[in-house]
C-alpha cells in the first residue's frame, strides 16, 4: 500500500509544494521512502527522492535544487513489499527510462518473468522493485511505435501485467498530459479549472478540489489541463459524472470512517486478498520464499517447530498450531516470546522456530528468536514492514502485504498474518506428501473467496439490518464477559476477549469451551454474558452442550454461529451469523463481528478506539 499524487495545469505553478503537502496528507499509506518528480519547462524531469518519511524528503527538496514552476509532476509514498525501504527502490525511479516517469502502487506479479524479457531487450535496471518493470514496459511500447502515444503505450504494457495497481505516468514529451490506471488499488481524479488531480486517496486532494472521479478496476484515466478522459485498458471510452466530496479533511483520511480501527475492519477483504497475491496462481500454491529455504537444506531435519509470538500475533500461532499439525503431522508449540525467552527452550537445527510479529519491532520476539538461532534453530519470520528487525534474523520472511495499521489494535494484520500462516501450514503439508493435488485445490478455492465472504459479513453490518451494532450498544455498561470455544474456535475465543478488553476496557477472557466447569464457570452469574464460538465444526456439538451449561445459569449468551444453523437459535440471546467456510478458515470469519463487536461497545462507552490507553502500536521493551 503506497501512496501516489499527479499534477496537470495549463499555468506553470509551484508544482512541488502541490506534491509535497498531497504526500503529506497520503504518508499513513506508507512511510518508507517518498519521492517527487517534476518537468521543467526546459524539458528535463527534476527528481529527488529519500528513505524515511515525507519530512526527510522536504529536506532533500529545501536544502537542494529545488525545482522552478512547472506544469506537470508525479509523487509517491513508498510501504515497501518488494526490495528494501531504501533511496535506491524509492519511486519515481531515476529517468533510466528516456523520460517516462512512473510512480506504482500495488505488487506486479509477473515482474520476474517480464524483467528477465526487457533485460534481453537490453532495458538495464536502477532498482528491485516490482514497479520499474512498469516504467521499462511503457517507455517499450511508447519508443516502439513512432506515434509515442503515451496513452496507447500505457494500455499496452498493462494488458501484459498481472497483480494489482495503481499508478501514475508521465512523460517529458508531454508537459500537458498525466495517464492514470488502476487495477485492484484505489485511484481518483481531481477535476480542477485548467488543472487535474491524480491521487491515492481524497485528503490529498481537498485543499484544491472536491470534484472527484474514483477509477474502477481496470480503467484509465487520460487528464490534460483542458479535461479528464476515462476509458477501458482496451480504449472503449466511459462516461462517469464526478462525485462531490463534503467530509472534512480529518474525515477524508480515514476514507470516511470516524476511526482507523473501523476503517481497517472494512479493509479487511483487500488485506486478505493482498496476503493471498501471487501465493495462489492458476490454482496452485507459490510459496519462493520457502522454496529459497528448502534449497538451502535448512528444513531437511526439521521435527517440530515452535511459533513464537506476542498478543494477537500469539493467536495467530496458535491457529498455526491446528492447521501445521493437521495437514503436515509436524508437532508445533505456540509459546508467547516473553515465556520462551526465560524459558531455556530445547532448541536447535532439528526445531523451525517461525517469528510472528506484526511490527517487526517487539522486543520479546525478537530476543527470542535470536536466542533460538544461537541454538542453530532455522528461523521463518511472518511481518507486515519490509526490512524490520525481525527479518535480520529469519532465514526466510514472508510479508502479510496488509499495508499499514494505524489503529494499535491489530485488525486486519490479524486476518492477514492467519491467512499467511495457513499457506505456509499447506506448503508444509504438500512438502511432507500429507496434502494432495485435490485437496490442496479445495482448500485454495476455499481460501480465495474468503475475502468476498468477509466482505459479506462487513455489508450486512454496513447495512440496515446490523445487529452487531444494536447489541454493543446493550453491552455496553459490561464489567465483564467471556468468550468459549474449541479447537480452531478456542485462539477465536481469545482474540475476541483481547480485541474487547484493550479497546473498552471491559474485563473480558477467553476460555477453551470445556474447561470451564473445572472452575471458571464459577464466574457467571446473569449479569456476565458469554460469547460462544459456535460455528460448523467437528467439535459443534460440543461447544453447544457447553452452551447450554451456561445458559442454565441464567447467562446471557451470544453466538457466532455459520449462517444457515437454525438450531443455534434455541441456545442463544444473540446470534452473528458468518459464511460458511472450512473448519479451519473459519477464525478468518468468526473474528470480524467480533472485531466490529469490540469497537461499537469502545465507541459506545466512548473509548480512544485508535489509541486505547497503555498501548502502543510495537512494543520494543521487554
Ligand atoms: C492486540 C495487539 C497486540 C500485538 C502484540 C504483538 O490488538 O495489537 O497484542 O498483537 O503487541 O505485536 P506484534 O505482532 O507487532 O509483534
Amino acid at each position: 500500500m503506497c501512496g501516489i499524487i499527479g499534477y496537470v495545469g495549463s499555468q506553470e505553478t509551484d508544482v512541488t509544494s502541490i506534491l509535497l503537502d498531497a504526500l503529506a496528507k497520503l504518508e499513513y499509506r506508507g512511510y518508507d521512502s517518498a519521492g517527487i518528480a517534476v518537468l521543467n519547462p526546459a524539458g528535463t524531469i527534476e527528481l529527488h527522492r529519500q528513505a524515511g518519511k515525507i519530512t526527510n524528503l522536504v529536506a532533500t527538496v529545501e536544502n537542494g535544487t529545488r525545482p522552478g514552476n512547472s506544469t506537470l509532476g508525479i509523487g509517491h509514498t513508498r510501504w515497501a513489499t518488494h526490495g528494501r525501504p531504501n533511496e535506491s527502490n524509492a519511486h519515481p525511479h531515476p529517468d533510466c527510462t528516456n523520460g517516462i516517469i512512473v510512480v506504482h502502487n500495488g505488487i506486479i506479479e509477473n515482474y520476474a518473468e517480464l524483467r528477465y524479457e526487457l533485460q534481453q531487450d537490453g532495458h538495464s535496471f536502477n532498482s528491485e522493485t516490482d514497479s520499474e518493470v512498469l516504467a521499462h514496459l511503457i517507455e517499450h511500447a511508447y519508443y516502439g511505435s513512432a506515434e509515442h502515444d503515451l496513452v496507447l503505450a500505457v494500455r499496452t504494457a498493462l494488458q501484459r501485467v498481472t497483480g494489482s495497481y495503481s499508478i501514475g505516468v508521465l512523460s517529458r514529451e508531454h508537459p500537458d498530459l498525466l495517464v492514470g490506471a488502476r487495477c485492484a488499488g484505489p485511484l481518483i481524479v481531481g477535476l480542477g479549472e485548467n488543472e487535474q488531480f491524480l491521487a491515492s486517496d481524497i485528503p490529498a486532494l481537498l485543499t484544491h478540489t472536491r470534484r472527484i472521479l474514483i477509477l474502477e478496476e481496470g480503467e484509465i484515466a487520460v487528464l490534460r489541463p483542458t479535461g479528464v478522459q476515462l476509458m477501458t485498458l482496451y480504449g472503449t471510452p466511459i462516461e462517469r459524472e464526478p462525485q462531490i466530496i463534503d467530509w472534512d479533511a480529518e474525515a477524508a483520511e480515514k476514507g470516511g470512517y470516524p476511526h482507523f480501527v473501523i476503517k481497517e475492519i472494512n479493509e479487511q477483504p483487500d488485506a486478505l486478498r493482498r496476503a493471498l497475491t501471487g501465493r495462489i496462481r492458476d490454482g496452485q500454491l507459490h510459496l519462493p520464499e520457502m522454496e529459497r529455504i528448502e534449497h538451502a537444506g535448512l528444513l531437511n531435519g526439521i521435527q517440530r517447530i515452535i511459533v513464537v509470538a506476542c498478543g494477537t500475533s500469539y493467536h495467530v500461532g496458535m491457529l498455526a498450531k491446528y492447521a501445521i499439525e493437521k495437514w503436515a503431522r509436524i508437532p508445533v508449540e505456540a509459546i508467547t516470546a516473553a515465556e520462551f525467552r526465560y524459558s531455556d527452550p530445547i532448541v536447535g537445527p532439528e526445531t523451525l522456530c517461525i517469528a510472528i510479529t506484526q511490527s517487526g519491532e517487539t522486543a520479546d520476539t525478537l530476543v527470542g528468536i535470536r536466542q533460538a538461532r544461537e541454538h542453530g534453530a532455522p528461523v521463518i519470520a511472518i511481518t507486515n514492514i519490509v526490512s524490520s528487525a525481525i527479518t535480520r534474523l529469519a532465514d526466510a520472511v514472508l510479508y502479510l502485504q496488509a499495508g499499514p495499521e494505524i489503529g494499535v489494535v491489530a485488525t486486519k494484520s490479524f486476518v492477514s498474518s492467519v491467512a499467511v500462516l495457513y499457506l505456509l501450514g499447506l506448503y508444509l503439508g504438500q512438502e511432507r506428501g500429507r496434502i494432495n493435488p485435490e485437496q490442496m485445490q479445495e482448500f485454495l478455492e476455499a481460501l480465495e473467496i474468503l475475502p468476498e465472504q468477509i466482505q459479506q459479513i462487513l455489508d450486512h453490518a454496513n447495512s440496515e439490518h446490523d445487529t452487531i451494532e444494536p447489541l454493543a450498544r446493550r453491552m455496553a455498561d459490561l464489567k465483564s464477559i467471556m468468550f468459549i470455544g474449541r479447537g480452531v474456535g478456542y485462539p477465536t475465543a481469545l482474540e475476541g476477549a483481547l480485541k474487547l478488553k484493550e479497546i473498552s476496557y471491559i474485563h473480558a477472557e477467553g476460555f477453551p469451551a470445556g474447561e470451564l466447569k473445572h472452575g471458571s464457570i464459577a464466574l457467571l452469574d446473569p449479569e456476565t454474558p458469554l460469547v460462544g464460538i459456535a460455528t460448523a465444526s467437528h467439535v459443534y456439538e460440543k461447544v453447544l452442550s457447553n452452551i447450554q451449561e451456561v445458559r442454565a445459569r441464567d447467562a446471557h449468551v451470544i453466538v457466532v454461529a455459520t449462517a444457515g444453523d437454525e438450531r443455534i437459535k434455541q441456545h442463544a440471546n444473540d446470534i452473528m451469523y458468518v459464511p460458511a467456510t472450512l473448519e479451519m478458515f473459519s477464525p478468518l470469519l468468526a473474528s470480524v463481528p467480533l472485531q466490529l463487536f469490540a469497537y461499537h461497545v469502545a465507541v459506545a462507552r466512548n473509548c480512544n478506539v485508535d489509541q486505547p490507553r497503555n498501548l502502543a502500536k510495537s512494543v520494543t521493551v521487554e
